[in-house]
């Protein structure tokens, strides 16, 4: 069995939180005299820093116990405390699976944290043979595995991500940002069994708020427990919280949404595989699609004129842009806008 102590770094142990007036006092009701508020308005308190109310309605809508629960400032403050818990700055290394979402990189050079890179194969899918003899490597404290990945949109393979569940001892964080929109099921069962587990989802997509910066990270207690520890005390303002929990009532058209978005997928690859411009249209498990075209960033530049913005990733993977799922009308401006660019 892993102990996740040992996981920790020294002084993320050794440390002592920051105790808030709401740490102190839990009750509800009372004369607020401990936290310099000002007595007057309506969001003149501060928010509850553990969530609860939330992390109960988050815990019924997913189907796992609460204490199995943290959440970030969106799933980026997580990432960053996944560093910062785990892993020695100017010591330690993280494995990704490039191309993949760009934050891992960007939060390991943040924590100044060695990033080993195992490219995906030509199906993107993990590279299993070479991720092997690293996973030796002790100073290997992380990896991130993305499904469905961004930006190339598939999930890997079950039976890959497994085996590395596993045989590494250190942290892995499986991101499931976009899972709802895949029809594979989600890792979120295997947080019971495996301790040194972090999946990581995220209100940002298919649950439409991604201005509310909501992040969720279900795995051990424990981990839960050195989150809390290091995350600054209100994390997430009374506002979200409330716009997060107002949310999980409307699971209803959240799954209508989800089935229109993933039927518009499969149109839109159906549509643009038939526009001579595009060459390959990969297969997506998400909410986007990666097409691989002669000139990325020529087609970028044209599709700008006409006011349509998609994300050009050719410093990622030569000439290919990413193309979120939009409702029907943008969806059919944008194939009308490459049809009149292919005409040009
Ligand atoms: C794979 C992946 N994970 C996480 C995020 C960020 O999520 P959040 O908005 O919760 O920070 C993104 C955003 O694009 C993403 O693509």
């Amino acid at each position: 069995m892993i102990d996740i102590n040992k996981l920790v770094r020294k002084n993320v142990l050794k440390l002592t939180p920051y105790s808030s007036a709401r740490d102190e006092f839990l009750g509800k009701t009372g004369i607020f005299m401990d936290a310099n508020e000002n007595p007057y308005g309506t969001l003149n308190r501060y928010p509850d820093p553990y969530q609860k109310e939330l992390k109960k309605a988050i815990s019924g809508f997913k189907g796992i116990s609460e204490e199995n629960i943290f959440l970030g400032n969106g799933s980026d403050e997580i990432i960053d405390l996944c560093f910062r818990v785990f892993c020695n700055p100017g010591k330690d290394k993280v494995l990704t699976f490039p191309p993949t979402y760009g934050m891992y990189e960007v939060s390991a050079s943040v924590n100044d944290i060695e990033v080993l890179k195992v490219p995906l194969t030509d199906s993107f899918q993990i590279n299993l043979l070479k991720v092997k003899p690293l996973l030796e490597d002790k100073a290997l404290k992380l990896i991130f595995i993305c499904s469905p990945n961004n930006p190339t949109g598939n999930a890997m393979n079950q039976k890959d991500v497994e085996y590395i569940l596993k045989s590494f001892n250190g942290i892995i964080v499986i991101d499931e940002a976009y899972n709802d929109f895949n029809d594979k099921p989600s890792f979120l069962n295997h947080v019971d069994k495996y301790p040194n587990l972090i999946l990581m989802q995220t209100f940002s997509k298919a649950l439409g708020l991604a201005a509310v910066r909501v992040g969720m990270a279900f795995t051990n207690p424990v981990i839960v427990q050195y989150f809390n520890k290091m995350k600054p005390p209100y994390n997430i303002s009374a506002i979200n919280q409330k716009a997060a929990l107002r949310k999980l009532n409307k699971g209803e058209v959240l799954k209508v949404q989800v089935v229109k978005i993933k039927k518009e997928r499969e149109r839109l690859s159906s549509e643009l595989r038939k526009v001579r411009i595009t060459e390959i249209v990969y297969p997506s498990d998400a909410n986007f699609l990666l097409i691989k075209v002669n000139n990325a960033n020529d087609l970028y530049n044209k599709l700008v004129n006409k006011n349509i913005i998609v994300r050009n990733r050719s410093n990622a993977i030569e000439n290919c842009l990413r193309i979120t799922v939009g409702k029907k009308s943008e969806n059919d401006k944008l194939i009308k806008a490459l049809n009149d660019i292919n005409n040009d």
